[in-house]
């Protein structure tokens, strides 16, 4: 059973290190969580299992990765929020090929918090279909991060059930899945390959410098899990990583402050996107 106190330990050392919080009407939840891991390492407390990750030697780290894969919440699907692709379209790449500036250097863009791959893979969709519809050219790149790495394997292998393409048209579905006979879809090789996956912990400042001159960020639906403290820490960085003129997507729930952050809202039916301003010239490499 977990005891109140070893839960606010617990609690304490998962916000530390992924800025997720549990609240205390969590604690049921974390524990039923935890318990497999338990099992797995043949300990007999939840104290045991806090003071076996509090070791920080190899086992210690490894179990982290492991801790990270059962405390995250990774619900996503293809074209989850439909608003907010549209906006990527509508005003997102329309905005870029008026400037001239995706065609000539290609657009980077970061997945942050992609869990299964749904996310990314929508987005490289939509930019095919928009180069197969206007014949411009647009070359463009995703990177696309999460915290578990049990999602990011399955990610990569990019094989969907039926429920996670529940927003996908038949024409999406026959133009870039094939149907494997376990009756799955299995994503084509030609939408893959514009997605890199990688292991980033939002909660790593280091881990942000290599995610520098962004020009579009998704971070959607994560924000949520984070209190006030770790979504400020998250939002500052993001903030830095998008060139001047970037667009930040955040999830429909997470809004944000534009005073504190330099980001100008815009509003499109249904989403609103946000856009770090241009007068930010300088301050993106600090
Ligand atoms: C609910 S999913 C959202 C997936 C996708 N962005 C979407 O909106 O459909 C949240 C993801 O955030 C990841 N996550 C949680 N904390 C994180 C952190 N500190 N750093 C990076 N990813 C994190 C989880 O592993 C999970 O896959």
């Amino acid at each position: 059973m977990l005891r109140k106190e070893t839960f606010l330990r617990l609690r304490d050392y998962i916000y530390e290190k992924t800025g997720i919080y549990f609240h205390e009407s969590k604690m049921y939840l974390m524990e039923n969580r935890l318990q497999n891991r338990l099992r797995e390492l043949g300990l007999s407390s939840f104290e045991d299992y806090y003071l076996y990750l509090k070791l920080g030697n190899e086992n210690a780290k490894k179990e982290l990765l492991n801790l990270y894969d059962v405390i995250t919440t990774n619900e996503t699907s293809f074209f989850r929020n439909p608003q907010q692709f549209d906006a990527l379209r509508e005003i997102i790449v329309k905005e870029y090929l008026k400037n001239g500036k995706g065609p000539s250097f290609g657009l980077r863009i970061w997945s942050a918090a992609c869990s299964t791959g749904e996310e990314p893979y929508t987005i490289a969709i939509v930019l095919l279909e928009i180069q197969e519809r206007t014949k411009v050219d647009l070359p463009f790149s995703i990177l696309a991060t999460d915290l578990s790495p049990k999602v990011l394997e399955s990610a990569k292998r990019g094989v969907y059930s039926e429920y996670s393409l529940r927003n996908v048209n038949g024409a999406l579905r026959e133009k870039y899945f094939t149907l494997t006979e376990e009756k799955n879809y299995k994503l084509k090789e030609e939408v893959k390959k514009y997605v890199r996956f990688e292991f980033m912990n939002l909660m790593d400042l280091e881990a942000y410098k290599a995610f520098r001159n962004m020009d579009i960020i998704f971070c959607r639906n994560v924000l949520i899990y984070f209190d006030e403290r770790a979504k400020r820490r998250v939002l500052e960085n993001l903030f830095k990583c998008l060139k001047p003129g970037g667009f930040l997507i955040l999830g429909y729930s997470e809004t944000l402050n534009q005073q504190r952050f330099g980001f100008r809202p815009i509003l499109f039916p249904g989403t609103l996107i946000y856009q770090k301003g241009w007068e930010n010239e300088k301050g993106n490499d600090s």
